[in-house]
């Protein structure tokens, strides 16, 4: 059965809600009416949370006054019980009369859960209706199942808007949610979402789905839960607001990569070329989920992170040659056709900065480590005709790659004699103000000195380097240029460097900031290093956020000197 039509829907429709919903919480009346004037300028569209309150009736006059001044921003009212997830603990009677009380006060919408709104009589509901837009919610912190069944108990009641969030357990959670909104928000105005961490792509794509809207939290500091995107966030990186059924979908996927720079960093690249696009990350737990969600979205394209980079292989239709002698895949592009091919852009971020720099023919140039960033940086340098030397820690895998790159194998002790064009740091050693230093200061004897380990901007080793009068290479450049080439395979446009950059910098200085906070452990970005990933995924990612140390169940191997 569908609900009635009802006069405020023919109000609020041609308003066009706007696409952001930021919910506000308080203590008390006055800081919760405080919040909301804060918010204002940038959201006009808020939700009181009252269940927040002890006495939520004591916020109304406060928040007449506020409606009453701000009549350009939409508010809805909410005072969600205790056994339905939020924090009200009056009965159904009482939650309908604060509702109530709320619309007289100019909430144009109130929210009333499906659970109460079953205990009340159909004349009740249409009352409510009457003065205010009726949101009737259904929360499932579990689980994403059966929205179809729910949906038809929901529209058996009459209500403006059916609002139905579930709890992402994969991936694939979210496909489910964005099928659901795609077949009924015809008929119905929905509002679906996936909560937790994995349920952050229905966050920004539920809208291009149907979804009236979308709910975000006030601000980086007051994010409650993993997988919430500020507002923020949510207009000026996802440019949601833009975002529609055209709005090709890229991602970066990985495990774990909630505090990827990436999506910062190619959002500011789509925007730039107002490519319609949008960029978002995808904690993949399994290689099937992840695969299964980028058929099913569809997604255009994929950045692909650690722990995946070698097994996504085996499911590409196609790779290119780096990808082949690397033995890693970093970018993924669907087809036309839906097939999936797989590229290697990290040798394009080693190589590009060094072009700008120095002609690579024949060029003189140390590589220290033999890891996966190693063996990108050592094909893609030989093909453009570089000398290339390698130096590992431990000889075996450096004496492999050596051997299949046709490069140079050295021994610590022969840096004393030897002086290079450029050498470049592929270990994961310094990352994370570690302090530690892949060579010593009377070790660097070269003319450019590049360190992929960006975070810190400055490494130990870049500091050594300067005061040895050579030139540096910070990071930062390989991870822009890896990804300016991941943003030309995708939209075959010639990538904006510069936007990315400053957006990469500004992102790596949040992530900074919220990790000196503790709000985050670390900053997980993306293509390039995997030990910091692996510290973070054993839990040691607290203590020494990158990971310096060997992974504990890894056996140490034999050393040949070098650290
Ligand atoms: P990535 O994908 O980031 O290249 P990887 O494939 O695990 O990650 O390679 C990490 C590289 O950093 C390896 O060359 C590793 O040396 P080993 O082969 O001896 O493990 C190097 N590395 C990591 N920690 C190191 C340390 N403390 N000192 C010297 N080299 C280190």
């Amino acid at each position: 059965m569908t609900a009635a039509p009802n006069q405020f829907v023919a109000r609020l429709r041609p308003l066009r809600l706007p696409r952001v919903c930021v919910a506000v919480t308080g203590t008390d009346p006055a800081e919760m009416v405080e919040k909301a004037d804060a918010l204002v300028r940038d959201n006009t569209f808020l939700e009181f949370r009252l269940d927040y309150l002890s006495r939520p009736l004591l916020a109304l006059a406060r928040i007449k006054q506020f409606n009453e001044y701000h009549p350009h921003v939409s508010t809805i009212a909410t005072c969600r019980r205790v056994a339905n997830g939020g924090r009200f603990r009056g009965s159904v009677a009482t939650q309908l009369d604060i509702l109530t009380k709320a619309a007289a006060a100019g909430c144009q919408l109130v929210d009333l859960e499906l659970q109460s709104a079953v205990r009340l009589k159909r004349a009740q509901l249409e009352r409510l209706r009457t003065k205010a837009a009726l949101i009737l919610s259904y929360h499932d912190f579990r689980g994403t199942k059966k929205l179809e069944e729910t949906l038809e108990k929901m529209v058996a009641l009459p209500a403006d808007f059916y609002k139905i969030v579930t709890t992402a357990t994969t991936l694939h959670d979210n496909v489910v949610m964005m099928k659901f909104l795609e077949k009924n928000s015809d008929q119905h105005s929905l509002i679906g979402l996936c909560m937790g961490e994995q349920g952050i792509i229905s966050r920004v794509l539920g809208v291009r789905a149907g979804s009236a809207f979308t709910f975000a939290a006030v601000s980086e500091d007051e994010k409650t839960a993993p997988g919430q995107v500020t507002a923020q966030e949510l207009r000026s990186t996802y440019r949601i607001e833009q975002v529609d059924p055209a709005t090709r979908v890229y991602a970066v996927a990985g495990d774990p990569v909630a505090h990827s720079l990436s999506p910062a960093i190619m959002n500011a690249a789509l925007r730039r070329e107002t490519v319609n696009g949008v960029y978002v990350a995808l904690h993949a737990k399994t290689l099937k989920d992840l695969l299964g969600c980028v058929h099913d979205i569809p997604i255009h394209g994929l950045s692909i992170t650690m722990p995946y980079k070698e097994a996504i292989i085996a499911h590409l239709d196609n790779t290119d040659s780096h990808t082949s002698k690397i033995g890693a895949c970093n970018t993924v592009v669907r087809a036309q056709d839906g097939k999936l091919y797989g590229f290697n852009t990290d040798a394009a971020g080693v190589v590009r900065p060094l072009q700008q720099r120095i002609s690579l023919e024949q060029a003189k140039i140390l590589v220290l480590g033999a890891g996966g960033a190693a063996r990108a940086a050592v094909y893609g340098l030989k093909e453009r005709g570089a000398e290339v030397y390698i130096l590992n820690r431990t000889p075996g895998p450096a004496q492999k790659l050596a051997r299949s790159a046709r490069a140079r194998l050295l021994k610590r002790a022969d840096l004393k004699k030897l002086s290079f064009d450029v050498i470049i740091n592929a270990t994961s050693v310094g990352m994370g103000n570690t302090r530690e230093s892949p060579l010593n200061e009377n070790e660097i004897k070269a003319r450019y000195v590049f360190d992929m380990v960006y975070d810190p901007q400055e490494t130990r080793f870049l500091k050594a380097a300067k005061a040895r009068g050579a030139q540096i290479i910070p990071g930062i450049e390989m991870f822009v240029h890896q990804a300016a080439r991941q943003f030309e395979i995708w939209t075959g446009e010639t990538a904006p460097r510069s936007a990315m950059e400053t957006a990469a910098l500004d992102a790596l200085e949040t992530a900074a900031r919220l990790a000196l906070s503790g709000k985050i452990a670390a900053v997980v970005t993306g293509p390039i290093h995997k030990h910091r990933m692996q510290a973070i995924r054993q839990g040691t990612g607290k203590r020494n956020p990158f990971g310096i140390a060997r992974p504990r169940e890894i056996p140490q191997r034999q050393s040949n000197g070098f650290r």
